[in-house]
């Protein structure tokens, strides 16, 4: 996604050969504009899949999923990371090992907003070695649900996650795939470069 692209090369800043900062626009502070154009893509790339629900993990996903659900006209559910007040006692769970962190997350919904009905798209706003889509479809597959797809704001092409959920033959769309960040330039990949 060409704006997306943009907006990564104006204001990412390179922490590392392996990590991004996109505070301003996606993980601290929000572009609503952004989000709506890349719900409004993700909506547009999985309308054929019959989407009954929009399913992230809190707290990056939220935006640009709660977008892609307004778009497809169905709800957006999060899981969450830590057992909230009000969180039922009858939960979907799974775990999800960061390699990035290095900390180890229970993850949660509750069994009110997934059932054996959904068709499941998965949004999450970064894919690096696949452990979080791997803790949600684990998830979707706890409810009996169907996993649709899954859409990544920002896939990172050089870890592994990208091939680990294609070997499995899901339908991932990245609306950006980053190739490198070495020598402090940020390189998409080839074919995902309109500009
Ligand atoms: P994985 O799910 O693909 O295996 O990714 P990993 O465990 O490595 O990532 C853990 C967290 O770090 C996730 O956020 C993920 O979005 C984020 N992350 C991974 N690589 C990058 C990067 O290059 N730049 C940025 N900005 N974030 C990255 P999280 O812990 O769920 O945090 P949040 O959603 O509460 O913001």
């Amino acid at each position: 996604m060409r704006r997306l692209e943009e907006r990564i090369l104006r204001d990412g800043k390179i922490l590392s050969s392996t990590v991004l900062k996109v505070d301003s626009f996606l993980n601290h502070q929000i572009d609503p504009e952004l989000m709506k154009e890349i719900g409004g893509t993700f909506a547009q790339r999985f309308r054929e899949k019959a989407v009954t629900k929009v399913v992230t993990l809190e707290s990056s996903g939220i935006a640009p999923a709660a977008m892609t659900a307004l778009e497809l006209g169905v709800p957006a559910v999060f899981a969450r990371k830590r057992k909230s007040l009000t969180l039922a006692d009858d939960l979907y769970s799974a775990e999800v090992y960061s390699y990035t962190k290095e900390e180890r997350n229970s993850i949660s919904i509750s069994k009110d907003f997934l059932s054996a009905e959904d068709r499941v798209l998965l949004i999450d706003d970064f894919l690096a070695n696949g452990q979080a889509v791997l803790g949600l479809s684990e998830i979707v597959k706890q409810a009996d649900a169907t996993l649709a797809g899954v859409g990544i704001v920002i896939e990172k092409g050089f870890q592994d996650g990208g091939h680990i959920l294609r070997e499995k033959g899901i339908h991932i769309e990245s609306l950006a795939i980053i190739d490198s960040l070495s020598g402090q330039k940020i390189r998409f990949q080839k074919e995902d470069v309109t500009v």
